[in-house]
């Protein structure tokens, strides 16, 4: 894959050269170059932004630099025919999740333009769309300086869902989002810990249960930390012992879709009275 990064800041990216995805860079599985947006002005002093039309505070990032520097990535890219794909981190964007990751991974070349102040001239993002699938994107509901940061976690997320970047794949399969609910707790040597001990379960080497506690746990956490992600995920097929244990976290299954008891929506608590009877069904 071919990412670009237009910043006006490009040391700001230089983690990329760190770890799993400075490996893959090395290992040419991931051709990331990153370009310096006043390298693309024209005048003496490198001017990249302007007061805003319309009053208000802080600068814009002018139109014309940006558009010589992604018409360049553009046309370097070299690409299959298809658009390439513009991101345009923002708090203003579609939020970016685990499924967009790996959408995006499918992808031949990414751009990423990363804007500082007030944002980007407009009319760029228009006339962007003429040459690439332009998607502006946020990491979540709170305000960065500026795209950097944003595209350090974009380019990591998508970055590791490469064929060969993680050494075992097995390990994308069990994690937090992959499966709509949160990862289950893990636990090391040594098994007693400052009198805290491992769960036994974890120690009984019966597979099935150790499998069974683990996805408990992913609804427990799912439950406590996250339940809109619960009310999300698809509940149709669900084994009889993972409806039990969602019961006794307050959730019943309906049409498929898991709906907190009203008696404990809010609470994540259990009702303790109804735990007995899903025991029973189990
Ligand atoms: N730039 C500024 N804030 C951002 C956010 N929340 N996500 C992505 N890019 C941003």
């Amino acid at each position: 894959m071919r990412v670009d990064v237009v910043s006006i800041f490009p040391e700001y990216l230089a983690p990329l050269e760190l770890s799993l995805i400075g490996k893959a860079r090395q290992d040419g599985l991931l051709d990331l170059r990153v370009h310096d947006l006043r390298g693309f002005t024209t005048d003496k002093h490198r001017t990249v932004d302007d007061t805003p039309y319309g009053g208000g505070a802080g600068m814009v990032m002018k139109a014309e630099p940006w558009a010589q520097a992604l018409a360049s990535v553009a046309a370097a890219g070299g690409g299959n025919g298809a658009k390439p794909v513009l991101i345009v981190p923002s708090p203003a964007g579609e939020r970016f999740t685990q499924a967009l990751a790996h959408e995006l991974a499918e992808e031949d070349q990414l751009v990423f333009a990363c804007g500082r102040y007030e944002g980007i001239d407009e009319r760029v993002i228009e006339w962007a769309a003429e040459h690439f699938t332009v998607r502006p994107m946020s990491l979540g509901d709170y305000v960065l300086n500026g795209g950097e940061v944003a595209v350090l976690a974009m380019v990591e997320a998508i970055g590791r869902l490469l064929p060969g970047v993680v050494g075992n794949p097995e390990s994308l399969v069990e994690e937090s989002h992959s499966d709509g609910l949160l990862e289950y707790p893990v636990y090391t040597k040594p098994s007693t810990w400052r009198d805290r001990e491992v769960p036994a379960v974890l120690l009984s080497g019966n597979h099935g249960k150790i499998a069974q506690w683990r996805r408990h746990e992913q609804y427990r956490r799912t439950a406590e930390r996250r339940p809109d992600l619960l009310e999300a995920f698809d509940a149709g097929k669900l084994p009889r012992a993972d409806r039990s244990a969602l019961y006794d976290l307050g959730y019943d299954v309906v049409e498929g879709h898991l709906r907190a008891r009203p008696s404990v929506a809010g609470t994540n608590g259990a009702d303790t009275q109804h735990d007995a009877e899903a025991d029973a069904s189990a």
